[in-house]
Order: structure tokens, then C-alpha cells, then sequence
């Protein structure tokens, strides 16, 4: 099958050729350097690839098939491919091949792969090409029966600490390569090309490898990736959640936290997806999650609408496992806090200055004080400003012209909350490490009643279902459910409780947590079911939070 293609020549110009000659070599940032951020080698650990292959062996039909890892390095994964299949006492003949940007790596793969399957017995043909494999795939479209892989996990765009290292033409070349490979790639992978870019960059190459693979393999062929965790919650790859979601039925997933630690030198969450192409009848995987000590915490299959996964933009919560889905669906008649933004008397919701270069603006006397993420916490100023906006600085939004909620923009997954959110007087000022949200007509009751929603565990439970990074990104949280606002009562006796806590009211900060509850329509036992998702709030804090008289009472 594969010979009667030509092999592709590589151009020597290609950018990653480019930044592997020697006066490139020394430019590192981080541990990376440029031609290591060019390939992403990051190999799958152990655990991983154990767990991938294990949940795909059993689908293959019994009887010589076709398989390849198209970014194979080492080989490892399709050891373990053979370790699972030699597992289920597989003898049937596997045509295999590698296909790799770097030659000597590439090498390896060769030799780890005859070997293993030397000794284990299972008879193979082993083609291997060192190649390009976003400018082959489309030659191979449909050609495998099983495709195992894990693309390169890096975004095309320059760092600006590589490039103040880069002078001259050397910059130029390296730039204009990078730009044209952008092009190439948008052009031939439309359906992972990011849904915004910034500043004209944003490619990932996870994605189109992911892309790639899916090109690859035939119809009723397997399919199965590893991959960031943000391939199913980022808010840029929604087309290729849809195909995926559309045209594929998919039948495990997986989820392994950051802090597991799998990857050496990888500090983000990562997932596996086993799909089989073919329009799918039904939605129902199995849900794994990883503990961070590498064990299996939780597997289930889930039943999953086509409806539930199209409203969160084809999100799927795997960090949250099984429960997770089902606790999702428990909200999902409830409007969204976008709908409140739909019409035009009421909500606003963005951001206001650009903090980067703030020193630039800051003075020591002013009208507008400026405040930035790190000095809020939930209902608190933590750290009263002490900086304003010069006379001459730049324009003031007019958004601060209101009273309004704020929210920290970042905050880490490991954390034991992750929306902190408080009030800000007009005239002050907010940096992009805050987003910030009013009611256009004012009205500081309904505005106490959304930040008491927005402070609960309920709404949290949900923004963490959205999110894959530290970033807690507005698209995100327009997307999360919140009780209807024109109970009066309700807003009422939520802006109530805001006004307790607000004034360091330790009780009130349960009270508004059952108050808001209710509010969402939960019983004691499903509110008792999202604390488990909230594993690092203090034991004594969570049992007040269950407590039957607060649950019996009237709010
Ligand atoms: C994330 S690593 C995965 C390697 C191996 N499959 C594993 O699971 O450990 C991605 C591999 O793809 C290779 N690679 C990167 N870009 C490539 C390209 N355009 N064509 C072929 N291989 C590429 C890298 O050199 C690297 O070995």
C-alpha cells in the first residue's frame, strides 16, 4: 500500500530544518529550544499509552489490519499497542508504519518496534518514513485501519524572548517560514484552525495532528489520540469537537491531570479519545479518570445528548469523570449568564485596560484607582489600591462608570476555589486580570444576587467542567448556568446575604451557598454530590455547608 507512493521530498527550507542548524541551537526559553518547539517531542508515558491501547484492542476486527503512528517517535506507542494485543493472545499479521520528522529518533522506533514484536511473537511488516506528515496524510486519506498517535503539542507563533535572540535576516527567514507554514496548514487542515488567532497566530499543532489522524483512518477504522485536555474545553475548537462528536462514534476517553505529573516536562492536563469513523448512533463512551498519583480513580460510561454536548460549545467535562456529565445535565434547563447579556438594558460583561505596560500609566494621585486581579479575593478587596490612572493615561472605559462585579481572569486548577469574585465602587479602574460585569440600568440588588451566584459552589462546579487551564475565560462563563433572576424574593434575599459577606460575615458565607442552592432547584443530596468536586475546602466548612437546619430553613 504505502510503496506505491512516492516519498515526499523535505524541503531543506522547511522551518524546523531552518532552526535545527547550529546558530539557532543555542536559543533556548525554558527547557525548550526553538527546533524542540518545532517538533513538540514529548513522549507519551507509560501509564498512557497502557491505558489507550487497552481500551482499543478489543474493537479491531480479527484479521490482518493496517496500522500507524504518524508522529511516532520513539515507536512507544505502538509497543504498547503490541503489548496489549499480545495481552489478548493476538496473532493475526499487523502492517505497521512509522512516520517521523526526526531521522535519528525515527531509528529508534525501528529497532524498539522489531524487537518487541520479536518477542512477543505477533508477525509484522514494518514500514517506516522519515517525512512531514502534514504535507503526506492527505495522500494516505482512509488507508489504515487503526491510527495510535500523539501529535506534537505545540502552537505556531514566535516568542518574542526566542526572537530578541534573532537579528536581521536570520529573524526574517525564521518569521516568514513560520508564517508560510501557518498558511499551508490553514489552508490543508481547515477544520483545526483555531476560531480566533492573535495577532494573525494560534495554530496548534495538536489539533491538525489530531486532524491528520482522523484523515487517516478508513472508514470503520479506529482512531485513538492523546492530547491536551483543552482539545475538549478551550474555547477556539469547537469545529473539531463538532467532527468529531459528529462523525465518529467514540467509545473511551480519558483524563489525566497536570499535577499527575505523566509527562516530564508537560505542566497541563491531558486526555486519550478512542473513536471508531463512523456516524455515530449513540453518545456513550466510557469516562476514566487518573488520580495524581497515576491511578485509576473512576471509570463508567456515561449516556451523553447530542443536545447537552452542542449547548457547552461541544465541551465535554472530563475532569470531572462520569459524575461530572450527570451533574451538568441536572442544570442544563436553567438559562445561561450570556442570555442576561442579550438584551440591551441589561447586562454588560468584559474587560477594561490592558495591563501589561501599566507602570506606564500608574501614578501615585489620581480620580481612578486602579486595581488588578491579584488584590481581590471572593467578597473581599484583599489589597486596597494604591496606584491611579495618570491624567495623561489612557482613555477611561466606560464601563467604570458603574458599580460592578469583578472576577479574578486567572486561577489554578489546583486551588480549593477558583472564581473569586467581589464588588467595586465606580471610578475605579480595572487591568485584564479582571473581567468585570454591570446591569446597565444599575441595579445593585440584582447585581449583589449574580456575585453571590457566581461565588457558589453550584456555578463553580460548572466553570471548572468548562475550563482546561488557570485561565477563566469569559467565554466560559457565559456559558454556565444561573437560576432565572425575576424572582424578586430570590434576588432579594441572595443581595442580602452578598451584603453580609461583603462585611466579613463569616456565617453568611454558608447561608448564601445553601440560599443560592436553592435557588438552582438543588436538593441537600446533589448539592452534597458537587462537594465532592471541591476535595481541598476545609472539612469543617463542608459539613456547615450540609447542615440539616440551614437545608429546612426559609431564605
Ligand atoms: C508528542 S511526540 C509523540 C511521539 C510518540 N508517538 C509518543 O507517543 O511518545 C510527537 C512526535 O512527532 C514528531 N513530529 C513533529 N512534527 C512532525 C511532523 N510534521 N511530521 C512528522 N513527525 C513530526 C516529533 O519529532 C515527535 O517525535
Amino acid at each position: 500500500m504505502e510503496a506505491k507512493q512516492p516519498l515526499q521530498s523535505e524541503s531543506k527550507e522547511h522551518y524546523s530544518a531552518i532552526v535545527d542548524q547550529p546558530k539557532y541551537q543555542a536559543i533556548r526559553v525554558g527547557n525548550k529550544t526553538l527546533f524542540s518547539r518545532a517538533v513538540g517531542q514529548f513522549f507519551t508515558p507509560p501509564t498512557i499509552a497502557t491505558h489507550l491501547v487497552n481500551a482499543l484492542v478489543n474493537l479491531l476486527p480479527l484479521k490482518p489490519i493496517s496500522v500507524v503512528d504518524p508522529f511516532a517517535g520513539d515507536g512507544r506507542l505502538i509497543v504498547a499497542l503490541l503489548q496489549g494485543l499480545s495481552n489478548i493472545g493476538w496473532e493475526k499479521l499487523l502492517r505497521i508504519s512509522l512516520w517521523e520528522r526526526d531521522s535519528q529518533v525515527l531509528k529508534l522506533a525501528r529497532r524498539n518496534v522489531r524487537l518487541f514484536a520479536s518477542s512477543c511473537g505477533i508477525p509484522i511488516i514494518l514500514r517506516t518514513r522519515v517525512c512531514d506528515t502534514f504535507r503526506v496524510a492527505s495522500t494516505f486519506a482512509e488507508e489504515f485501519d487503526l491510527v495510535v498517535t500523539n501529535p506534537p503539542w505545540e502552537i505556531l507563533k514566535p516568542d518574542r524572548r526566542e526572537l530578541k535572540h534573532l537579528t536581521g535576516s536570520d529573524r526574517d527567514l525564521y518569521l516568514s517560514k513560520l508564517k508560510s507554514e501557518d498558511e499551508f496548514i490553514s489552508h490543508q487542515y481547515p477544520l483545526s484552525q483555531p476560531s480566533r488567532k492573535f495577532s494573525g497566530w494560534g495554530t496548534n499543532l495538536s489539533r491538525v495532528g489530531t486532524e491528520a489522524a482522523m484523515l487517516l483512518v478508513r472508514k470503520e477504522g479506529i482512531c485513538a489520540v492523546v492530547s491536551p485536555l483543552s482539545l475538549f474545553a478551550d474555547q477556539v475548537s469547537e469545529n473539531l469537537r463538532r467532527t468529531i462528536v459528529s462523525n465518529y462514534e467514540l467509545t473511551d476517553l480519558a483524563y489525566f491531570p497536570a499535577e499527575g505529573r505523566f509527562f516530564k516536562k508537560v505542566d497541563q492536563p491531558s486526555v486519550t479519545f478512542v473513536a471508531k469513523k463512523r456516524p455515530p448512533q449513540r453518545l456513550c463512551p466510557v469516562i476514566s479518570v487518573y488520580n495524581s498519583s497515576g491511578e485509576l480513580a473512576d471509570a463508567r460510561r456515561v449516556r451523553l445528548t447530542r443536545k447537552m454536548v452542542k449547548s457547552t460549545g461541544y465541551c465535554l467535562p472530563l475532569q470531572l469523570g462520569a459524575g461530572g456529565f450527570e451533574i451538568l445535565s441536572a442544570f442544563s434547563n436553567l438559562p445561561r449568564l450570556a442570555e442576561l447579556e442579550s438584551n440591551p438594558d441589561s447586562l454588560w460583561a468584559g474587560r477594561e485596560l490592558d495591563e501589561t505596560d501599566r507602570h506606564a500609566f500608574l501614578t501615585t494621585r489620581g480620580r481612578h484607582p486602579f486595581l488588578k486581579g491579584q488584590m481581590i479575593q471572593r467578597f473581599t478587596i484583599a489589597e486596597q489600591p494604591k496606584l491611579f490612572i495618570r491624567a495623561n493615561g489612557p482613555r477611561i472605559p466606560p464601563s467604570a462608570s458603574h458599580s460592578r462585579l469583578v472576577w479574578r481572569d486567572v486561577a489554578r486548577p489546583n486551588q480549593a476555589r477558583r472564581m473569586h469574585a467581589t464588588m467595586i465602587p465606580a471610578s475605579w479602574v480595572t487591568g485584564n486580570s479582571l473581567n468585570v460585569a454591570f446591569f446597565r440600568d444599575d441595579d445593585t440588588t440584582k447585581l449583589k444576587a449574580l456575585l453571590a451566584i457566581m461565588n457558589s459552589i453550584a456555578f463553580e462546579v460548572q466553570v471548572r467542567a468548562l475550563l482546561a487551564t488557570a485561565h477563566v475565560s469569559l467565554g466560559a462563563v457565559r456559558r454556565v448556568h444561573i437560576p432565572e433572576l425575576t424572582n424578586r424574593n430570590i434576588v432579594l434575599s441572595l443581595s442580602t446575604w452578598v451584603d453580609k459577606c461583603l462585611s466579613g460575615d463569616l456565617r453568611a458565607g454558608v447561608h448564601f451557598e445553601v440560599a443560592v442552592a436553592k435557588a438552582y432547584g438543588l436538593a441537600k443530596p446533589r448539592f452534597r454530590e458537587l462537594l465532592t468536586f471541591f476535595p481541598l475546602l476545609p472539612e469543617p466548612h463542608t459539613r456547615h455547608l450540609l447542615d440539616s437546619h440551614l437545608w429546612n430553613a426559609k431564605h
